[in-house]
């Protein structure tokens, strides 16, 4: 057990559709190892294995890295009690009541997007909404201006396409042309403080500075942070800002795509959703279940382990297929099936997330674009159709779709 031809990660078949292969895995071999990348790559599909992983930090550490290759970016990429000293200081801008007071700002933004789209009769849903709400609304949160947002977009999906690589450097050129744009940000406010009479080192009462000297925003919050008496340096600036902002945007805009897709697919959920927007939530939860947008990250082991049988020896690069345990049937009664009558008690035990230590801390923010995005798509256009069958995004981790046609009249 461990070997098996028939899955390959990166394999056409699997990426076109991984979820009949993620079944015969579960079945079959739950602990898979391919050995076609420069080190093996180990794959678990059983809900409580990937459960297990992510909640056993000690064993199954994040020092190196979320992607298959290793690669040391520390910060939010590591394991406690780093991780908890890093994860404290974006605490406040994650928090649920900021969240919360942002839903009307998101909600305006929703019915700009969507009032484009109708006049311009934009029948893509993925280019017109999915694709600007959640970079919108995550460069808002940092505090970049939005008329830099298309550039931003394309530097983080860069470095998503780069993850599949066994070779760096791939992904070097847009990080380094992201950071070098996040540093200017860093450093105009530096500039301000400076002209105001503050040294970062020297500020009398941050929350009084954020919003009057300097905007309330990420990028201020994350220059003045100090937790345990010990700020940031720079380059600890920049890994925070990217892991946000490459966590963010294309996951959340997969959740929307998805969940339109599907909704599309099945017309009568639509019209269940159209008759009774207090299905709404139940659509997200279901679709986040049934669409993981991130299907799986990596954890490496710290100790040779046995499981299932299989041996996995110390710091193997092991993925925790959150898509593949959330249709687990041992807990989800009839787990192919997309279903707004889902058990309560079903609903939120999806790992798409994560769990434990790691639980995306964007979690709120994305399922209230999602809600805010269906609601008013349902109430405006109750006629809504999908016109073809959607292509997936490139990326081997992430599970979205490239566009989604449509037509409502
Ligand atoms: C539907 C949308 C989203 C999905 C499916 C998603 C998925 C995830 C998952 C699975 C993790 C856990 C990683 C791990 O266990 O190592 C995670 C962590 C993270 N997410 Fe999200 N995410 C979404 C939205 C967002 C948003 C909107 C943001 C930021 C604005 C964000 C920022 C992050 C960050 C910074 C982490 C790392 C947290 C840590 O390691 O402590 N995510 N996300």
């Amino acid at each position: 057990m461990g070997e098996s031809t028939e899955y390959n990660p990166f394999g056409e078949e699997v990426l076109e559709d991984p979820f009949p292969f993620y079944e015969d895995l579960r079945n079959s071999c739950p602990v898979h190892v391919h050995s076609e990348f420069q080190h093996p790559l180990y794959t678990l599909t059983r809900y409580d294995d990937v459960a297990e992983m992510l909640i056993n930090f000690n064993l199954w550490s994040s020092h190196y890295g979320q992607m298959p290759r290793y690669s040391v970016q520390g910060c939010l990429f590591s394991d406690p009690p780093e991780h908890t000293w890093y994860r404290r200081l974006i605490q406040k801008s994650f928090a649920p009541r900021h969240i919360a007071a942002m839903e009307k700002e998101i909600s305006s933004l929703v019915k700009e997007l969507i009032d484009v789209m109708e006049e311009n009769e934009t029948r893509d849903l993925h280019d017109a909404l999915a694709c600007p709400l959640p970079v919108l609304v995550i460069a808002k949160i940092l505090g970049v201006p939005t008329e830099d947002i298309n550039q931003f977009k394309e530097w983080s999906d860069a470095q998503l396409a780069a993850s599949k690589s066994s070779n760096l450097e791939d992904s070097k050129g847009p990080r380094d042309a992201m950071n070098d744009y996040l540093l200017q940000q860093i450093n105009d406010r530096r500039e301000v403080l400076q002209n105001a009479g503050w040294g970062e080192h020297n500020v009398p009462d941050n929350e009084k500075l954020l919003g009057e000297v300097i905007p309330d925003d990420v990028i201020s919050g994350i220059l003045l942070a100090e937790v345990d008496s010990r700020k940031l340096s720079d380059s600890e600036r920049l890994v925070m800002l990217n892991q946000l902002l490459v966590g963010g945007n294309e996951t959340t805009t997969s959740l929307i795509t998805n969940m339109f897709w599907r909704l599309l697919s099945q017309r009568d959920l639509y019209e269940k959703i159209v008759e009774d927007p207090s299905l709404i939530p139940v659509a997200i939860e279901e679709s986040l279940r049934f669409d993981a947008p991130v299907l799986g990250l990596y954890r490496t082991n710290t100790e040779e382990i046995s499981l299932h049988g299989v041996s996995i020896p110390e710091r193997s690069k092991v993925m925790a297929t959150y898509g593949a345990a959330n249709r687990d049937p041992d807990v989800f009664e009839s787990p192919n099936e997309f279903r707004l009558d889902r058990p309560q008690e079903q609903l939120r035990k999806h790992l798409s997330f994560g769990l434990g230590r790691h639980f995306c801390p964007g979690a709120q923010l994305s399922r209230m674009e999602a809600k805010l995005a269906l609601e008013e798509v349902a109430q405006r256009f109750p006629d809504l159709r999908l016109v073809k069958s959607p292509k997936r995004i490139e990326p081997f981790l992430l599970w979205g779709r490239k566009e989604l046609i449509v037509r409502w009249n």
